[in-house]
């Protein structure tokens, strides 16, 4: 599949739903969503039928999000669906993680290729703020999960906001002494300002990767340690981030830049929301209902439904401060 800029698109992100056991500041108000009903969401069905379609398409590569992805009853059985799919080469999944340690065994078993585990601070106190509910225990043992099972790549995202002033250099550590790939993130205005945690979004709050970079550079200059270089081999994945490494570091640590270094032009992705909205872009709200084609059977509509938002791909974005959905229920 190719969009009508000539870029070739071979990566879907599925959210499976939009609730999630955090409530990060960033992603969804406190007192959570209002719950998107049963009847409005895809089944897994619905979900695995329009794969097939996006794989006959040219889809290689699939990532489940949620909300909390491992929050959607079946989702072990939908990964092992989606493994048998002629075309699917890498299927993916970004998590709070804090459901690993049960689950990842079984989805490792399904065909689950790698895991994204999302992860800003390693400050207890600074992870109940952000995540509003979570335990930091629960999440780093989703990690250790994670590895003992044999995901490949493991990385971990960090989404960075300058006014919680995190600890960078003790975070980029991780990617140390265990194969882990660490990314940070620039903090998006997506969303409504009003029922974020985050209220008065605007510049102030993204750092630029490049000033990421240079405070890390730094604090590992205090500390004796050798700055970040350009990694010799970056982990197997589809998106934006561009990797480092310290030397001779098991892992590697990389930045994911939506504000500082637009990436549209390397854009490869379509998203589809749990209830069967097909989204050319992250940050626009124009979006094409697949839902109806996929509950008819009906393939051909359900590729004419993908084409349609194919071609409706922007050539970029253009700094949009906020969208009616919360990163929630887009899924990143
Ligand atoms: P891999 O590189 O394949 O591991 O995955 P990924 O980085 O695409 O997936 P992940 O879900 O871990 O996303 C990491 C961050 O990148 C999230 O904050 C996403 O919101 C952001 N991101 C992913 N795709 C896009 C995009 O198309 N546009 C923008 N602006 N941000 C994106
Ligand atoms: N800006 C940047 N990244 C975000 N994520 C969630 N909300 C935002 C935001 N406003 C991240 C999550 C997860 C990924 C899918 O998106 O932390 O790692
Ligand atoms: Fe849940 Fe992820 Fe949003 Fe946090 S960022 S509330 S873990 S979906």
């Amino acid at each position: 599949m190719k969009d009508s800029h000539g870029r070739k698109i071979d990566y879907l992100r599925i959210s499976l739903t939009d609730r999630c056991n955090f409530r990060c500041i960033y992603c969804m108000p406190e007192e959570g969503v209002c719950p998107m009903s049963h009847d409005e969401i895809l089944s897994l069905e619905e979900i695995e039928r329009l794969v097939r379609v996006a794989a006959k398409h040219g889809i290689k590569s699939v990532r489940l999000t949620g909300g909390e992805p491992l929050v959607r009853k079946g989702v072990e059985d939908l990964v092992a669906a989606l493994t048998g799919i002629d075309g699917i080469e890498n299927i993916s999944m970004t998590t709070n993680g804090v459901l690993l340690p049960k689950m990842a065994e079984t989805l490792k078993t399904a065909g689950l290729n790698r895991v994204n585990i999302s992860l800003d601070t390693l400050d207890q106190d600074q992870f109940r703020e952000v995540t509003r509910v979570g335990k930091l225990e629960d999440t780093l043992a989703g990690i250790d999960a994670a590895l003992e099972v044999g995901f490949d790549p493991v990385k971990v995202n960090a989404v960075t906001v300058r006014r919680l002033d995190q600890d960078l250099l003790g975070f980029a550590k991780l990617s140390i002494d265990r194969p882990l790939h660490v990314r940070f993130i620039e903090y998006m205005p997506v969303g409504q300002d009003a029922g974020n945690g985050l209220a008065g979004w605007g510049q102030g709050d993204v750092i630029s990767s490049q000033e990421l970079l240079e405070r890390i550079n730094a604090d590992a200059k205090a500390e004796g340690m050798e700055p970040l270089a350009p990694a010799d081999k970056n982990p197997l994945g589809w998106g934006p981030a561009k990797y480092m490494a310290f030397p001779g570091a098991k892992g590697t640590v990389g930045f994911i830049s939506p504000l500082s270094r637009h990436f549209c032009s390397e854009c490869n992705r379509l998203r589809l929301t749990a209830d069967g909205k097909i989204r050319p872009c992250l940050f626009s709200d124009t979006e094409y209902d697949v839902r109806e084609a996929l509950r008819a059977g009906d393939d051909d509509r359900v590729a004419a439904c993908l084409m349609e938002a194919l071609g409706a791909k922007p050539d970029e974005h253009h700094d949009k401060v906020g969208t009616e959905r919360n990163m929630s229920a887009i899924g990143g």
